[in-house]
């Protein structure tokens, strides 16, 4: 399956209400009347768009929309009107969204071909805001379709088109202007063809996405980037030799074998730093002996988004380049139950030699991760490391099920890494690793247990991995809550989002 629609994102110049479109589309931020692009469109159209804006209510809000027939006024026959909310509130993602709709209106309408006329924001901001269109786009008219039969799935969607105009006048554009627009549409659809690949993989049913499917994956993007990306398969074998005790308990209970991925990529210059991503890559997450309940349970194919956003971000990461040197991993299992499955009571012996009593076998993601954080620091010792993975209930509990939990106890790093994600627009937040929670993992039989009790539930998985990064620049990213969505929006469907590729991509190639 193709990671991005056919559309393409081309430059569309000429007067920006008279291009030669199926469907024109501009953004109004805030109150139509007083937005001076709404109101010359309203003029060329005899006064209908402000008639449509009244009756409907419009009132340029975020999340609302117009559409109006031009009855041969201008050469597109149909006018779209997307709110943007205040100007002076309008960050760069924020477009992906109402790119997103555009396209999305232009398919259901028929339309072939779309002029969107970008937020006029000021030139420093054009790179930026071309790019996020380009995802925009692509995202916004991503589907899941693989299993659906019916002939309405299978039909090509209109769209062929989404033509970008950069200035209401329809100034010519420089050939360094060309080059940029150029360069931000190719950024933008790499990085939505990797955020809708990773969808992909989190979209599939465990039965095919298992840790042997992930690890071909990975296999095949190192294939398409050879001589920059090699992966590196390491088996239950190689992985009872460097003593993964963690890893390996919780992937005994089930008849899928365990894969160790880890992947790299090196630039052709002598690297400026070393940056490792890690993912939890738990196929399924039954719970094990400490069984989800049905309904908990339901959704748990996707307990492997954090390694679908490591895996699929390196191929974004290759395509674009990077002065780094960068790693992923992710330590890939089933957590079932069955006469080999890990009980409660166990006491597991790490990769680094620490003892883990088990006292929730459902808390298995971060013995995962504990013997990964373990692998990269002692084999790959980068100078920066950053997991992703869908740990924990507690999380959405906190932040809702928008927000990822940003865990560290380096400053300047988890700065670092803020930033980067208030560029890209996805919601994270810091949770404190506040260290009098360590008491909660103390056991009477072994020097951790996995688990605490109810309070501080994502912070005390947090302070668990921290056992394991030790000095290692560190920061954890638990992304239970927006891995996946059960409501959407205009750039992300229900189901597997893609979450975090975005800014792994931006922070490995800034
Ligand atoms: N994979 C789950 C966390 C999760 C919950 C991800 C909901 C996505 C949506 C994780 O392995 C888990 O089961 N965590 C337990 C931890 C508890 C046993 C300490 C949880 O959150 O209940
Ligand atoms: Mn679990
Ligand atoms: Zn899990």
């Amino acid at each position: 399956m193709a990671d991005i629609s056919p559309i393409k994102v081309t430059h569309l110049h000429g007067p920006a209400l008279h291009a030669p479109v199926d469907l024109v589309a501009f953004v109004s931020f805030g109150d139509p009347t007083k937005d001076p692009i709404f109101k010359s469109a309203d003029q060329a159209l005899g006064g209908v768009l402000a008639d449509v804006a009244r009756s409907e209510s419009f009132e340029g809000k975020s999340g609302q929309s117009i559409t109006v027939h031009t009855h041969g006024r201008i050469p597109a026959r149909r006018v779209i009107v997307i709110g943007g909310g205040p100007r002076n509130e309008f960050a760069n993602p924020n477009v992906r969204d109402l790119a997103a709709t555009a396209a999305q209106i232009a398919n259901k309408s028929g339309a072939v071909s779309v002029g969107f006329l970008l937020p006029q924001l000021g030139a420093n901001r054009e790179a930026g805001l071309v790019q996020m269109t380009a995802e925009g786009v692509h995202l916004g008219t991503y589907k899941f379709g693989r299993y659906m039969t019916g002939e309405e799935h299978k039909r090509p969607t209109s769209l062929k088109t989404f033509g970008v105009m950069t200035d209401l006048k329809g100034k010519k554009p420089t050939a360094t202007q060309t080059k940029a627009f150029e360069a931000a549409v190719a950024r933008g659809t790499t990085i939505a063809a990797a955020i809708n690949h990773a969808r992909n993989l989190i979209n599939e049913p465990a039965a095919v996405v298992t840790p042997t499917a992930l690890a071909t994956e990975a296999q095949t993007i190192a294939k398409k980037h050879k001589g920059t990306v090699t992966t590196t398969i390491l088996d239950v074998k190689k992985c009872t030799e460097l003593g993964m005790g963690m890893f390996l308990a919780v992937g005994q209970g089930s008849d899928q074998e365990p894969r160790f991925i880890h992947m790299t990529y090196k630039p052709a210059k002598k690297p400026k730093k070393r940056i490792c991503f890690i993912g939890k890559g738990v196929t399924f997450d039954s719970g094990g002996y400490s069984l989800k309940p049905s309904q908990s349970m339901e959704d748990m194919k996707v307990d492997m988004s954090g390694a679908a956003a490591v895996i699929s971000a390196m191929d974004a990461i290759a395509t674009i380049g990077s002065d780094y040197e960068i790693h992923a991993v992710a330590a890939c299992c089933e957590n079932l139950v069955s006469g080999r499955a890990y009980k409660l009571g166990d006491v597991l012996t790490s990769m680094d030699g620490t003892t883990v009593e088990i006292n929730n076998t459902d808390a298995e993601g971060r013995l995962t991760l504990g013997d990964a954080i373990t692998y990269v620091r002692t084999k790959i010792q980068p100078d920066e490391m950053f997991d992703f993975a869908t740990l924990t209930g507690a999380c959405m509990v906190a932040l809702g099920p928008y927000t990822a939990g940003v865990m560290s106890d380096h400053e300047s790093l988890l700065r670092g890494w803020m930033a980067m994600a208030e560029r890209t627009g996805e919601d994270m937040w810091r949770l404190p690793l506040n260290v009098r929670l360590r008491e909660q993992l103390k056991s009477q039989v072994a020097d951790m247990r996995n688990t605490g009790d109810r309070f501080g539930g994502a912070i005390t998985a947090g302070l668990f991995l921290k056992t394991f990064a030790k000095d290692t620049p560190w920061v954890h990213v638990d992304i239970a809550g927006p891995a996946s969505l059960s409501s959407a929006r205009p750039s992300q469907p229900k189901g597997g989002s893609g979450f975090a590729v975005a800014t792994i991509v931006e922070y490995a190639t800034r």
